[in-house]
C-alpha cells in the first residue's frame, strides 16, 4: 500500500511564520511537522509515500526528506501549482496508482498520538470503497462532520452551522483507485476549490464510506493554539 501527504496550502492562519517557511516545515515537538506523518505512514508499514507540496519551499522539503532513505521510505514529490484544494491536490497522485491499488491519504497538519496500523489493516480487508477516521471534538462547526448510520457514513456535511454529531472527520483518509473518477465528477465549491468532502459524500451516497474512531489525541496544527498544543504533546 502506499501512502500521499497532502502539504500544500499556504497557511495564511499562521502569517507571518507561514510567510516564510510552508505550514508543514515548522517545527513540531523535535522534528518539522511533515516527518510526523512519514513516521505514521512507516509505522503502518507504508514504505512508498508521494508528497504533494505547493511551490513555496519545495527546495526545502527535498533538503529535509530527500528520497526518504534516512526515514526508512522511498518519497516522490509532486507539486499543487494552485491553490485547487484537497481534492485536486489528490489528483495528482493518479500517475502513481496502479489499476486496483488502495492507499492511504493523510492532511500534513493532521497530528495525532496512536499508530495507524489496526486501521489500515481493516482497510486492507474491507472489500471496496473508501474509510476516514473520525475523532470526538468539541467544536465539530470548523470541520466536516459525518451523519452515521450504523458501521457506515450517510453523509458529511462541511463546516455546517448546526453541526448533527459531536464528531469530525479528521485528514486522514483510505482510497481505492475509483477516487479519481470520483474527483472527476465534482465541481469546485463557493471557495472556487475541489473539496475533499465533496468526494467522500460520493461515496457516501454508494453506501461504500466506512469509517473507524481515531484511539488517543489528534489535531489540525493549522492554527497557533492548536500547533502549540500539539507540540507540547509531541516533546514528551
Ligand atoms: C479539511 C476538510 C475537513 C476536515 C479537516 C480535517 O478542512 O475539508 O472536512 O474535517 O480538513 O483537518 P480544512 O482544514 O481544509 O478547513
Amino acid at each position: 500500500m502506499k501512502g500521499v501527504i497532502l502539504a500544500g496550502g499556504t497557511g495564511t492562519r499562521l502569517y507571518p511564520l507561514t510567510k516564510i517557511i510552508n505550514k508543514h516545515l515548522l517545527p513540531v515537538g523535535k522534528i518539522p511537522m511533515i516527518c510526523h506523518g512519514v513516521e505514521k505512514l512507516r509505522n503502518a508499514g507504508i514504505e512508498e509515500i508521494l508528497l504533494v507540496i505547493g511551490k513555496h519551499s519545495a527546495g526545502l522539503y527535498t533538503e529535509l526528506l530527500g528520497g526518504g532513505k534516512e526515514w526508512g521510505v522511498r518519497i516522490t514529490y509532486k507539486i499543487q501549482e494552485e491553490a485547487g484544494g484537497i481534492a485536486q491536490a489528490l489528483s495528482l497522485a493518479e500517475p502513481i496508482m496502479k489499476p486496483d491499488e488502495k492507499f492511504v491519504v493523510l492532511l500534513g497538519d493532521n497530528l495525532f498520538e496512536n499508530p495507524l496500523t489496526t486501521y489500515v489493516q481493516s482497510f486492507r480487508e474491507q472489500a471496496e470503497g473508501a474509510r476516514v477516521l473520525l475523532k470526538k471534538v468539541h467544536d465539530p462547526k470548523r470541520y466536516g462532520v459525518p451523519i452515521l448510520e450504523e458501521d457506515k457514513i450517510l453523509m458529511i456535511e462541511e463546516k455546517p452551522e448546526k453541526p448533527k454529531s459531536d464528531f469530525c472527520v479528521t485528514g486522514i483518509y483510505m482510497y481505492d483507485t475509483a477516487v479519481f473518477d470520483k474527483i472527476r465528477t465534482i465541481k469546485p465549491s463557493g471557495r472556487g476549490e475541489l473539496e475533499i468532502t465533496d468526494v467522500n459524500n460520493v461515496y457516501a451516497s454508494e453506501g461504500q464510506l466506512a469509517y473507524d474512531v481515531l484511539d488517543g489525541w489528534w489535531t489540525d496544527a493549522g492554527t497557533f493554539q492548536s500547533l502549540h498544543q500539539a507540540s507540547d504533546r509531541l516533546m514528551k
